[in-house]
């Protein structure tokens, strides 16, 4: 203490005046400043400049003196126009001065130029202004790169290196807990930091970046006018130096790590910090506290309380406390998101790795989760009866009130949204530890809402990490965590609350679960912390965090922190986007504006019309985000919005669309492609735009050939929209709107075998069915006339689905040729092996048709068709006049239709809709035996018809349970249609892709209904 007194200069103002006139020829005006060590004057200089002179503490070692005099060169030559004091140099050209005191003591001398300024400590420290000394630090470290000097190497218990020992000071602490808690930072210092600090970026950094240190602009508070005092520069880890600016930042601070992340984002953005880096600063910013508390309670023994000593002890103290009750990995999340990382190693890889690979995740509850209608469950309103029932602990109210809800909405699933603002976390727990005077009221799970005792499966197979029970009210109750480790992910946790008491019993940790395996049961309000029943699934990228670690609530400041951290579980729960944002117009006002600005005899499906936002796969979205899986819909044959289909389609419209008149690969190597899944005669190919015009093209071609128009048509058959196609078109023009039988047309009864009479024998059926176009061929005859075509669907589905009877085809084909008529295929439905065990269902008859005509699922939904015949047809049709399309054939569509074949030949789609057209057909048949109202079961791969009846033996036609299936099963999320002349056969065509789990699906939802329709009568 002694040597220090002598050592510390006590110039007087005449001394330090006579000095500053001796070694910088300057006079002025001296004012004393504040110093801990050394004696410091603002000079008001004659000269108009401003300026501090320095009489440095003669104890301090010279190389010291004469570091900060190199550092501030250095800084003065790299860059001039860093805020800091310059240096001025003495009247002899050195930068350091001598002077000997009263005491015969030397010191020396230093003149920098004086920074204008308030103290940031003086001012509110705006995030902005935090920030902008973020950034001058950085650039001011930035400066120093490369810079090094002997007195950089100093032992200094301010060197955050050194902060292990404050252990040593420890003593000093009188109170007991405030001694814990300053242990517990030693000890994470010594297991956390200490091994990583060899590994961290050196570099000489101004060390003591405390809010008197920074100065900030006087008219403008949030600009950082300056950094002064380099008195404690060393050589440490970069990462010290926002270490101490954000643990002085924090002091007094509402939110201390807000404080210090705007700090390291500023810092980072001129000097890019590494995440390793990032990740040690919590635990540096409290070891900077601990040093500087220990450091004050030493000196306070020492000496008799100077107060400069202690003067930001009681800060540091309450900020060591605040740090304490803090979680450091939320810390952490916050300082490494502000600075651009991932709030935790691999959240982001883990994020879309789920989005990526959402699709193959099973489903977590017992049928996809976006199958159910659900709706919001209202906790975002404080004023609902629900949320107010909830938060005062009434479980069976709030549940009261939910039930009455989704009976009034149709309901089946309530859905609490991630990130949700919610009042009704009132209790003492939802206080933030990060903010003062904060709330933690944004929610960080997903809460699915249904009955208790709903069984909840893992989408993807698991360990189990943790299984308890959280007692208190509105917790957790039943809290399961399980570990995913999926291959070429990051590993990640779940977190299942609310759940019922029974899994306590049944999973222990460690177990393994496969996707799909139960986790738990949503639980009662007894058993699941006094909730009306739902679960709380929710996903931590922190694996390190235990279960109740996890943030369920946090704070609306740090969203985008726990975004990262704790990010929305929905996709891993299979809710669709469009739950939570509905685009574009109401159902109303397009139905308003259909009747408008359409045709008026468009229909629309269903009494309440579905409005679809997206399809994927077998699903159809609609604009709520209920996904329906579509049995009905073969359009799309290889799936909605097939990647592979859209990718080609995007590829080719980006490069080149024109049409048939240049040259161009694609309609050339499609139409080989094509033409080699059909039998040998079938060799030209003509490509249009829709099954009628398909037709219309054949009738052309046949017309050109045969010079005759005679037509054989079977009864309730479709071919297509044009009046020519109307006119062989019995579903049409027999029904309402329709003009009537023209006289060059014949229409043969349905060749339906179910429908046959009873005393014909079942082997005979083609032959019997058959015998009726002889009959239409002689009436022709003997009018003088000949048949020119013979059209057919090669499955009937307009009239119900009706699978031609065992060579019925054969014999019609012969009867029509040899009258010298030509048979024209339409398999516009039914071809590209929806039948499976062939390309095209005529070859289920074993014949080979003149024409073929294909449409619908030809191009995955893209507008495309095309017609198939022989060479022989071709050269009649190739009559002079020029066949231009000017779509057909266009470059994008057949990239499109070649998309097509090679999935259906790549994943070989005709296997499977075989194997899962026989799997359905036998879960119809085993309907049968139990639903009356089934008479007849048909099917061939994934073309496939159920004809209801109200009485087996008559046959009479079931119409109204139909209609009730059908519109039970969309209720139910499945869509399917109705067909036949009575509509009573249920029509389904569902993707080439259907799975098993959709068979399962399908069997199910049917099942369900079929129970419903029946108990109904
Ligand atoms: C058997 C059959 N042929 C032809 C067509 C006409 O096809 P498009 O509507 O593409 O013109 C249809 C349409 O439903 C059809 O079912």
């Amino acid at each position: 203490m002694n040597d220090m007194l002598k050592t510390t200069p006590d110039f007087s103002i005449e001394q330090a005046k006579l000095l500053l006139a001796e070694h910088y020829c300057l006079d002025g005006t001296l004012s004393p400043l504040d110093s801990e060590r050394d004696q410091n004057f603002k000079v008001l200089a004659g000269d108009g400049g401003t300026y501090i002179l320095k009489i440095v503490n003669a104890a301090e070692p010279l190389v010291e003196s004469e570091f900060q005099t190199a550092l501030l060169t250095h800084i003065g030559a790299h860059a001039p126009q860093l805020p800091v004091p310059h240096i001025r140099k003495a009247a002899s050209g050195a930068s350091l001065a001598e002077a000997t005191s009263a005491h015969g003591v030397h010191h020396l001398l230093r003149l920098v130029g004086w920074v204008p300024g308030v103290p940031l400590a003086q001012t509110s420290r705006s995030d902005t202004a935090l920030e902008s000394l973020g950034h001058l630090l950085g650039r001011f470290d930035a400066s120093l790169k490369g810079f090094m000097h002997p007195g950089a190497l100093r032992d200094l218990d301010w060197n955050l290196c050194n902060a292990g020992r404050s252990a040593e000071r420890l003593h000093h602490i009188a109170d007991v807990d405030d001694r814990a808690l300053l242990e517990r930072f030693l000890a994470r210092f010594e297991t956390k930091v200490v091994p990583m600090l060899p590994k961290l970026r050196s570099a000489v950094i101004h060390n003591d970046a405390n809010d008197w240190n920074v100065l900030v602009d006087n008219a403008d508070h949030d600009r950082i006018a300056g950094v002064i005092d380099f008195g404690d520069a060393l050589y440490a880890p970069v990462i010290a130096e926002i270490a101490i600016a954000a643990a002085y930042a924090g002091l007094d601070h509402a939110d201390p790590i807000g404080a210090a992340a705007v700090v390291a984002r500023g810092f980072h953005a001129e000097y890019p910090l590494l995440e390793e880096e990032v990740d040690l600063l919590f635990d540096l910013i409290a070891m900077r506290l601990v040093t500087s508390v220990t450091i004050s309670a030493s000196r306070r023994a020492h000496t008799d309380g100077n107060p400069y000593l202690a003067i930001s002890e009681k800060p540091a103290w309450v900020l060591l406390r605040k740090l304490d009750a803090m979680n450091a990995h939320f810390a952490t999340a916050i300082l490494r998101h502000a600075c651009g990382f991932e709030a935790a190693p691999g959240a982001r890889t883990i994020a879309r790795w789920i989005a990526e690979n959402r699709k193959t995740l099973h489903p977590l509850l017992d049928r996809p989760a976006a199958t159910y209608p659900a709706d919001l469950v209202p906790y975002g309103d404080p004023t609902h009866p629900m949320t107010v029932k909830s938060a005062g602990e009434r479980p069976h109210e709030a549940q009261a009130i939910w039930e009455d809800h989704c009976r009034e909405h149709g309901a089946d699933l309530g859905i609490g949204p991630w990130g949700e603002a919610r009042t009704v976390y009132s209790g003492e727990m939802f206080v933030s530890k990060m903010i003062d005077n904060t709330r933690r009221n944004r929610h960080l799970g997903l809460d699915l809402f249904m009955a208790a005792g709903t069984r909840v499966y893992t989408p993807m197979a698991a360990t189990v990490v943790s299984v308890e029970i959280e007692k208190e009210p509105l917790g957790y109750g039943c809290l399961i965590a399980l570990r995913h480790e999926p291959a070429g992910c990051p590993a990640f946790v779940t977190l299942w609350g609310h759940l019922a008491h029974e899994a306590l019993d049944r999973l222990k940790p460690g177990d393994r679960l496969e996707a799909g395996a139960l986790v738990g049961k949503m639980g009662a309000p007894n058993e699941n912390g006094g909730w009306a029943p739902h679960l709380h699934l929710q996903i931590s990228t922190d694996t390190s965090l235990s279960a109740t670690e996890i943030l369920g609530v946090g704070e609306e400041r740090y969203l985008d922190v726990w975004a990262e951290l704790f990010p929305d579980a929905r996709m891993f729960a299979g809710i669709a986007p469009e739950f939570y944002e509905q685009k574009g117009r109401s159902h109303q006002e397009i139905v308003k504006r259909r009747k408008e600005l359409l045709l008026p005899n468009l229909s629309i499906s269903y009494d309440k019309p579905i409005k679809f936002a997206r399809g994927e796969g077998v699903w159809l979205i609609d604009d709520r985000g209920r996904a329906y899986l579509d049995c009905f819909n073969n359009v799309c044959h290889i799936g909605h919005s097939h990647p592979a289909v859209v990718e080609a389609m995007a590829k080719q419209a980006a490069t080149l669309n024109t049409n048939t008149r240049y040259l161009h690969d694609n309609i050339v190597a499609y139409a080989e492609r094509l033409t080699a899944t059909m039998p040998g005669e079938l060799t030209v190919t003509g490509f249009v735009n829709s099954g009628s015009e398909a037709n219309n093209l054949a009738l052309r071609l046949m017309r050109a050939h045969t010079g005759r128009e005679n037509a054989i048509v079977l009864d309730w058959a479709y071919h297509g929209t044009t009046q020519e196609l109307i006119d062989i078109s019995p579903y049409k023009f027999q029904r309402k709107g329709g003009q009537g039988q023209k006289v060059h047309v014949y229409v043969a009864p349905v060749p339906d075998s179910y429908h046959a009479p009873a005393d014909w024998p079942v082997e005979e059926h083609g032959k019997r069915f058959a015998e009726s176009v002889a009959k239409l061929i002689a009436a022709m005859q003997a009018k003088g006339g000949a048949p020119a075509f013979f059209i057919a669907e090669s499955i009937p589905s307009i009239a119900g689905q009706v699978f031609l009877p065992d060579g019925y085809l054969e014999q019609v084909y012969r009867m029509v040729r040899e009258a010298g008529g030509v048979c024209i295929a339409d398999e516009v439905q039914v071809g590209f092996g929806r039948v499976g065990s062939h390309w095209w269902a005529f070859e289920t008859q074993g014949v080979v048709p003149d024409i073929v005509t294909m449409g619908k699922p030809i191009g995955d939904g893209h507008p495309l068709a095309a017609v198939v015949t022989t060479r022989e047809i071709a050269d009649s049709f190739n009559n002079g006049m020029e066949y231009f399309n000017t779509f057909g054939g266009n470059p994008v569509s057949c990239a499109v239709g070649l998309a097509v074949l090679d999935v259906i030949e790549g994943e070989d789609l005709r296997h499977n809709a075989l194997e899962v057209g026989n799997y359905l057909m036998a879960g119809f048949r085993a309907m049968q035996e139990r639903y009356e109202a089934i008479g007849d079961v048909r099917g061939m791969g994934l073309f496939l018809g159920i004809e209801l009846v109200t009485d087996r033996k008559t046959k009479a036609p079931a119409t109204e349970f139909a209609r009730a299936v059908s519109n039970g099963a969309r209720q139910r999320g499945v869509l399917m249609g109705t067909e036949g002349p009575h509509d009573n056969v249920l029509k389904m065509r569902p993707p080439m892709i259907f799975s098993r789990r959709d068979a399962d699906h399908l069997l199910a939802i049917l099942e369900e209904t079929f129970e419903a329709v029946t108990a109904k009568g």
